[in-house]
């Protein structure tokens, strides 16, 4: 790997070192738009590793508020009003509940779920706006914009539509094309029309409030470049991209009667058909919300030994580290965010997903559909979390990762534990007798401590995953300790049969050995509880009511420890835990995703998804056959890069192929690919690939290619794309 591209934060220490005195925690999670209900995208993304991070905190008893609030402004929800045929306000309304609701059920614990339409809201925002305005760090622009002549409107955002200069995508919006992700104006748009009539704009004059960015650029590049290696690579990559890029003003303010009105002055009395632009204000709201929560808000905001930390998905880091950033900075006053660990994207059975055509699972049905399941949803997209790269949910691996992880891992350890103990020690904490702990014992009293040590190094670092991985090892090994000592057999040397004539000695041996067991597997339990309490609280919480213990042994303080429960404590008996997942209900979730998919319009963009079964591939098997030797020097001659595909399409009359756009980072390359049969085109954007970047142009079907990409063919003859282990820069060298 080319030294100058290796990555250079996975590695460092979290918070950085010399930063370590904070004294209290701010956690925030993206306010989502209050447009639609919510899905396990959002969750894995931003809400579960939040939760998990603030559950984690507050055993630890830091001095913690978590706060999340919906964003009811902007174009998103006058879009929905007008496709709903209601107010605004009626939307807000509506989803804002259904949010709050499932997040609530979900065991999402934010100490305020907040709404950016209250008052305190508005008064914050545009005190915010007006503190920055009187401090003249605006600039107040007139420019011809859009505007609709039969919606009498002006077109920003998402109210007008065109073709995307950088990858030809019809329906790319005013401010991004959702296809390759570029960050656009309305004025880029090719083509553009008016997503309310679909009107062809005219230009018309308009005054705005611009924040010019480009003033901070070195202060953010000194703060982030140079301030923040430790962020996650995808944050600090993608912020480097835009301040390499350079930045510009960007208009504060729409032309538009929902949202925050902006103040006078500038503005008339009343905002005269000015409002703030929905991601002005909606950052905003995690200020608004802390003061709704508690009077010590100014402790959160103003005090520099706060870490104030973002949860977001990755469409919105431009957004907290450096356009908001960059808002606090200019106003004066706040502190700013010490980390922003975002998340890649979730797709769906494969697919990205979306919610125009309906691909996607609603937290509220899955609630209705698994009721009492709320962990185990918690769990498959912990583990399953898109940290690093984009990942996919499937029913058969949330099956799965229930049924012989959750299942057959934690809940029979807690089980047998419990079941043994209620048969071989009377329902009771046994003894533990020091005098014949052997080495089997002693490595499994080791794992208490090391394993919450192992959690705590990757919780700290954001990295969920890990930490959960780590603690089902540790249900694993309890279970290995459990089959290695083997109490129910032992106990068969207790029956009157079996041991007639042993007297006292064998059977009171026999006895030691069974409580040692059942007491370490007890004491084990406790742990887990403690552990998994971040990850699975409900799980937790029956735990404890198992164990008849307080939720005060749930204190992190407590995790590592031999002696949570008491010699002689009666516990009650075994509660399952977690049920199995049967076929039919992953069959029936199945059906129900396929049978829900809204297919585009003709015409439009977004691609046709097969969703048949694929016909069994031939099984290949990878032969030991080399091609002749090669000198160094040969290989040498190739010069292999990593690109980022940003468009895609199906050549047409040729089934094979795919034309893609990749992105090496110096240039864009044409690249005609044979992989049509294993990909959509709508899969494979964003998706980083090997390039062999100096491979001779030819022409496939008209088309010149210049290059090719790398794939591995597996035993079943599915095609996998080579790709680095982490998104990296585009044009980095392999070798
Ligand atoms: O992307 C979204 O869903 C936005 N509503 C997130 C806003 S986060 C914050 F700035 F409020
Ligand atoms: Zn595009």
């Amino acid at each position: 790997m080319d030294s100058t591209t290796a990555n250079i934060n996975s590695d460092l220490p979290n918070p950085p070192l010399g930063v370590g005195a904070f004294k209290r925690y701010l956690v925030t999670a993206a306010l989502p738009y209050a447009n639609g209900p919510n899905h396990i995208g959002h969750m894995a993304g931003v809400y579960i590793p939040a939760d998990i991070y603030v559950r984690y905190q507050r055993a630890k008893k830091t001095d913690i508020k978590f706060v999340c609030g919906s964003d009811e402004h902007g174009v998103p929800i006058t879009i929905r009003a007008l496709k709903e045929g209601v107010s605004p306000q009626q939307i807000v309304d509506k989803y804002h509940g259904m949010i709050k609701e499932s997040f609530e059920k979900m065991g999402i614990s934010f100490d305020i779920y907040s709404r950016t339409s209250n008052k305190i809201h508005h008064e914050t925002a545009a005190a915010f706006f007006k503190k920055m305005y009187d401090d003249g760090l605006f600039e107040e622009k007139e420019t011809e914009q859009y505007y609709d002549e039969k919606a009498k409107t002006f077109l920003a955002d998402r109210y007008i539509v065109g073709t995307c200069p950088v990858c030809g995508n019809e329906n790319a919006y005013g401010d991004q094309c959702e296809r390759c992700g570029s960050s656009l104006s309305p004025e880029q748009l090719i083509n553009p029309r008016s997503t309310l009539s679909d009107a062809i704009p005219i230009k018309k004059k308009t005054r705005h409030w611009y924040f010019p960015l480009q003033n901070y650029e070195s202060w953010l590049k000194e703060w982030i470049l140079e301030g923040h290696k430790e962020w996650k690579n995808n944050v600090y990559g993608q912020c480097k991209s835009w301040l390499d890029n350079g930045l510009q003003s960007r208009a504060m303010t729409r032309d538009s009667n929902w949202g925050v009105k902006v103040p006078s002055p500038p503005a008339p009395e009343g905002g005269g058909g000015k409002v703030l632009y929905v991601w002005f204000d909606a950052p905003i709201g995690y200020i608004s919300a802390t003061k709704e929560l508690t009077n010590r808000w100014a402790d959160y905001w103003c005090k520099e030994d706060t870490r104030l930390i973002h949860f977001i998905g990755k469409d919105n880091i431009v957004f907290h580290c450096i356009i908001f950033p960059a808002m606090l900075k200019a106003h004066g006053g706040f502190v700013l965010p010490d980390n922003v660990p975002a998340n890649e994207f979730l797709n769906i059975e494969g697919d990205k997903i979306s919610t125009s055509r309906n691909w996607a699972v609603w937290v509220h049905e899955y609630l209705k559909d698994f009721p009492g399941c709320e962990d185990v949803l918690r769990y498959v997209l912990c583990a399953n979390a898109p940290e690093t790269k984009d990942n996919d949910f499937t029913w058969k691996d949330f099956q799965e990762r229930n049924n012989s992880e959750l299942v057959a891992i934690f809940g029979n350890f807690v089980n047998r534990t419990f079941v043994l103990m209620h048969k071989l020690c009377a329902g009771k904490v046994p003894k533990l007798h020091e005098d014949i702990l052997d080495s089997i014992d002693r490595a499994l009293i080791a794992e208490f401590e090391a394993t919450k040590l192992k959690v705590e190094n990757a919780l700290e670092q954001f990295k969920f995953r890990d930490a959960l991985f780590e603690v089902i090892d540790l249900a694993r090994t309890g279970n290995k300790y459990l089959q290695e000592k083997q109490p129910w057999i032992v106990a068969k040397k207790l029956e009157p049969s079996t041991a007639p004539s042993t007297g006292g000695g064998l059977g009171e041996a026999a006895q030691k050995q069974i409580d040692n067991c059942l007491h370490l597997c007890l004491q084990l339990t406790a742990n887990l509880a403690i552990l998994v309490n971040p990850f699975l609280p409900f799980t937790s919480r029956k735990m404890l009511h198992m164990m008849k213990v307080v939720e005060k042994m749930l204190d992190w303080e407590n995790a590592g420890k031999l002696k949570l429960l008491s010699v002689g404590y009666s516990l009650r008996p075994p509660e399952l835990l977690f049920r199995k997942i049967e076929d039919e209900e992953v069959v029936t979730q199945i059906e129900k995703l396929k049978s829900g998919l809204v297919k585009p319009n003709a015409g439009s963009q977004l691609p046709v998804i097969s969703k048949e079964p694929e016909a069994a591939p031939s099984a290949k098997l990878a032969t030991g056959n080399l091609k002749p030797e090669i000198q160094f020097d040969d290989f040498s001659k190739l010069d292999l890069r990593i690109g980022t595909i940003v468009a895609a399409e199906k050549v047409e009359k040729a089934d094979k192929l795919l034309k893609l756009q990749v992105d090496l980072g110096f240039e864009k390359r044409t690249i005609v690919s044979g992989i049509a049969l294993h990909f959509n085109p709508d899969e494979l954007l964003g998706r980083q690939v090997v390039v062999v970047a100096n491979l001779a142009p030819r022409k496939l079907r008209g088309i010149e290619s210049n290059g090719m990409i790398l794939s591995a063919e597996d035993e079943k003859g599915k095609l996998h794309l080579i790709k680095p282990e982490e998104i990296i820069n585009p044009g980095a060298g392999v070798s």
